[in-house]
């Protein structure tokens, strides 16, 4: 992705967040000047790789593959590191209509993916097999707001604003914005983007950027090119 693309979706999703009165925490507006004045008191920041990541996982065409996600809280995925009793993250995530997020599972994270504005959510799931294959026969149970439903494999699921769904660990999910641009939180166990994705096709979870503008604001995985504690 160009990084003048990237400037231009933060600049959109910032000003869509704050028309649905959602609002970040301070780190998301430093600058990258800032970021080289920062200290050891923000690795948590950087550990955790919170803030902005957006992605096109590697499709090359956004509008069409691709998530928008910052990342409000997270956790150390090894329990023994966590913080006491801090086992959860937080995101914000925004699916415009038809922008799909590939189908993929999560080895240890549990997840509720929640519509809190704006169009309706769709989401399709799937059991994964033994070896990490789709599973297309299986139904699928699922909690949607303490309430137990089962699903054909693939059936579409729609979530109008107000409404989610548990995802457990294990299951193949894919979501996309139907009708307008979804605001889209997700609850969830520690995060580790590095190590707990299986997408069942591959992709570039982090995209290769070309510098053709300065960043407006980094993303996580632009820190360690201008934090240096
Ligand atoms: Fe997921």
């Amino acid at each position: 992705m160009r990084r003048s693309q990237i400037n231009a979706i933060i600049r959109d999703a910032d000003a869509f967040l704050h028309a649905h009165q959602f609002y970040l925490p301070p780190f998301a507006y430093w600058r990258p000047v800032d970021w080289a004045a920062k200290g050891p008191e923000v690795s948590e920041i950087v550990d955790r790789e919170l803030g902005w990541d957006i992605t096109d996982f590697g499709s090359g065409d956004y509008a069409k593959i691709g998530l928008f996600i910052f990342t409000i809280r997270n956790s150390d995925p090894a329990p023994s590191r966590a913080l006491a009793g801090r086992v959860y993250a937080e995101k914000v995530l925004m699916s415009d209509p038809g922008q799909v997020t590939p189908l993929h599972f999560h080895w240890r994270k549990v997840e509720d993916i929640i519509n809190r504005g704006g169009g309706t959510l769709v989401l399709q799931a799937y059991h994964s097999t033994k070896d990490e294959a789709l599973d297309t026969q299986t139904p699928v149970t699922v909690q949607t707001d303490g309430v137990r439903r089962t699903l054909a494999p693939g059936e579409l699921l729609r979530l109008a604003p107000g409404e989610s769904i548990t995802i457990p660990n294990g299951l193949y999910h894919t979501f996309w914005g139907e009708g307008g641009r979804v605001l889209v939180g997700e609850v969830s166990l520690a995060n580790d983007d590095n190590a707990d994705n299986r997408f069942l096709e591959p992709v570039g979870r982090f995209p290769e950027i070309i510098e053709d503008e300065a960043p407006l604001y980094l993303l996580c995985k632009d820190y360690a090119r201008y934090y240096k504690p």
